[in-house]
């Protein structure tokens, strides 16, 4: 695969296509009031608008066109994902977490306003996120609505992000196997990722049996993102990133790379990529997108 690919093909029109909507979206749904909450969305616009890379809205979205499912509807829902994830960053960083500086290579949220401010700023980004799916605009469908907004708490909980979270935390001290890490990072980091294509697909209405290589597909690139996000920790460049590396060694923390090395971990990464893009065998080139999404996951440098 040509770096052209990535850099001028379908993927950059992609994902320049959904960082303009989610940035809009967000900008439309959380205007500042005229009041003492002013801090409280400022700071949630802080992190959440013009930040991020907007992965998991992409996949959403990629996921919901294969199937026609109207485009506003699907970026609706891509926004309560990035919600989600953007309040996972900001917790993920508070000094009782991370303890980091940098997060889209400007001070975190908790440097650039204060700690509790911070804390509230995600609590408030995960009840947005329900608030817009369970909303009418979303889908004008009870039943998709109830399925979107159980698919996204699911993955957000203890059964998914916050379940891996506590377990990351764990795996500073514990001695931890690969089948264990495995699990680990498949909670924090693939149950998001998951819920993305997931959700698209019910946007398109696929019944729960049609949906099986789909989740094939979001399960190995779910492992991929995180091992690249190790393999950038342990070897990317700062600058790129926008955020402190070199963290994972320090913390003492288990990880693909730690227990594999970086040789290894990398090979893995890119198995786990071309295993995702045979789940998507029986597509067309409607899963283009899709199968580009996949491959940026580990050619990534941010
Ligand atoms: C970073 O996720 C946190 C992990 C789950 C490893 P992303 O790399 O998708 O973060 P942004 O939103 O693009 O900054
Ligand atoms: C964080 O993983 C994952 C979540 C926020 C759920 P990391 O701690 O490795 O993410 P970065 O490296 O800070 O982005
Ligand atoms: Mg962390
Ligand atoms: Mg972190
Ligand atoms: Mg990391």
């Amino acid at each position: 695969m040509a770096e052209t690919t990535l850099k001028d093909g379908i993927f950059a029109e992609g994902i320049a296509r959904i960082q303009r909507e989610v940035d809009s979206l967000l900008d439309a749904l959380l205007a500042v009031p005229g009041d003492a909450r002013a801090r409280l969305f400022e700071a949630m616009r802080y992190t959440a608008i013009a930040g991020g890379k907007r992965l998991r809205p992409l996949l959403l979205v990629a996921t919901a066109e294969m199937y026609g499912v109207d485009r506003a509807a699907a970026a609706r829902a891509g926004v309560a994902l990035e919600a989600i994830h953007v309040y996972s960053l900001i917790h993920d960083d508070l000094p009782c977490m991370d303890d980091d500086d940098l997060r889209h290579g400007k001070p975190t949220l908790h440097r650039a306003f204060d700690e509790a401010t911070a804390v509230l700023a995600g609590d408030a980004l995960q009840s947005f996120a329900f608030e817009v799916l369970s909303d009418p605009a979303t889908s004008g469908d009870p039943f998709t609505r109830i399925e979107l907004v159980a698919t996204l708490a699911q993955a957000s909980g203890a059964h998914g992000m916050a379940g891996g979270q506590m377990m990351d935390i764990v795996a500073e001290t514990a001695d931890f196997d690969l089948p264990t890490v495995t699990r680990l990072q498949q909670l924090k980091t693939g149950a998001l990722l998951g819920a993305a294509v997931e959700m698209g697909a019910i946007l398109g209405k696929v019944p729960p049996e049609g949906r099986t290589h789909l989740r094939g597909y979001a399960r190995d690139i779910g492992l991929a993102f995180q091992i690249a996000d190790d393999l950038l920790d342990h070897e990317g460049d700062q600058a790129l990133a926008g955020k402190a590396l070199r963290k994972d060694a320090e913390a003492g923390k288990q990880t693909f790379v730690s227990l594999l090395g970086p040789e290894r971990a990398r090979a893995q990464a890119r198995a786990l990529v071309d295993q995702a893009v045979a789940h998507l065998s029986q597509h067309g080139a409607e899963a283009d997108l899709l199968r580009a999404v996949a491959r940026f996951i580990v050619e990534r440098d941010r």
